[in-house]
């Protein structure tokens, strides 16, 4: 990466977006991704989930209650359904109560549901390289039809290809809490790097190894202040470590002492200048 934050010698941390720049916008809009790319964000987060007729959307929660005017399970309502919600306002009625302007008719970027087709496509069309780490949410109702999808979408992408010379990364990542779901991922294409995500520390992955195949650790940030070693271990393990989710200064402060690899926050664009990247 061209960048180098303050640590002489080392790689700039890369900051990742966390459901975009979801402080700023609606969480997972095209808005919200928009202005990650334009805040100088090295990568997006999303987390994906299958409808009813087989279409992967960027939605956090099992159901659109929280984030849209709609109710009921992602994999219950087909994409039309989801296409005549709003996913936007909400964010501006919890910042402005009554007051909140109307803008599902002004901005629909800002209030329609995401397919990870359309973001693969902003990914693909932004003008220096963006990379993109896609969640699998709760795959295991779909017993891999997610990852199935999932790998046949990145592949129409060229995402699946392998690299064509040995230092070149791939833009595009899978991180789940599922090892079984990164173990269908490695299975499909090989050549898409995986995360394994990590909201508590157990035991068999203390001393920093993960699940066969995998090779970058996705510890909760509250790992790290517990066990701020965990870092050196996996390192030594061979693996990055991706951090989630870093929103608070002291937390990208103890990020950045201990040597972590990515920072997936909700605020790229401060958490780019505490680190004297913006
Ligand atoms: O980036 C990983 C992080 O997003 C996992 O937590 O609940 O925000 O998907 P969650
Ligand atoms: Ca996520």
């Amino acid at each position: 990466r061209p960048a180098q934050d303050a640590r002489p010698g080392r790689p700039a941390i890369s900051v990742v977006a966390h459901r975009g720049a979801s402080e700023e916008a609606p969480e997972h809009t095209l808005a919200a991704y928009r202005r990650a790319i334009e805040d100088g964000a090295d990568a997006l987060e999303c987390d994906v989930r299958l409808t009813a007729d087989g279409h992967l959307v960027c939605v956090h929660d099992r159901r659109v209650n929280r984030t849209s005017n709609g109710r009921g399970a992602v994999s219950a309502l087909e994409l039309a359904d989801l296409a005549t919600l709003d996913f936007g306002s909400w964010k501006d009625e919890a910042a402005y109560g009554d007051e909140a302007p109307d803008r599902q008719h002004e901005d629909p970027e800002r209030t329609s549901v995401l397919t990870l087709e359309r973001l693969l496509e902003l990914v693909a069309d932004a003008d220096r390289r963006v990379e993109l780490a896609i969640e699998t949410k709760h795959p295991t109702r779909w017993a891999g039809q997610v990852e199935e999808r999932l790998v046949e979408l990145l592949g129409r992408f060229g995402h699946t290809e392998p690299a064509v010379h040995a230092d070149q990364i791939s833009p595009v990542r899978v991180m789940s809490f599922s090892a079984r779901s990164l173990h269908r991922i490695r299975t499909a294409a090989p050549g898409i790097p995986v995360v394994y995500l990590m909201q508590f520390l157990t035991p068999r992955y203390r001393d920093g190894r993960l699940p066969d195949g995998v090779g970058i650790a996705g510890p909760g940030i509250r790992i790290l202040r517990s066990h701020p070693d965990y870092v050196a271990k996996a390192h030594r393990a061979g693996h990055q470590v991706h951090v989630w989710t870093v929103n608070d200064a002291a937390d990208v402060e103890l990020c950045q002492e201990l040597g972590v690899d990515a920072v997936i926050t909700n605020r790229p664009k401060q958490v780019r200048m505490q680190l004297g990247l913006g």
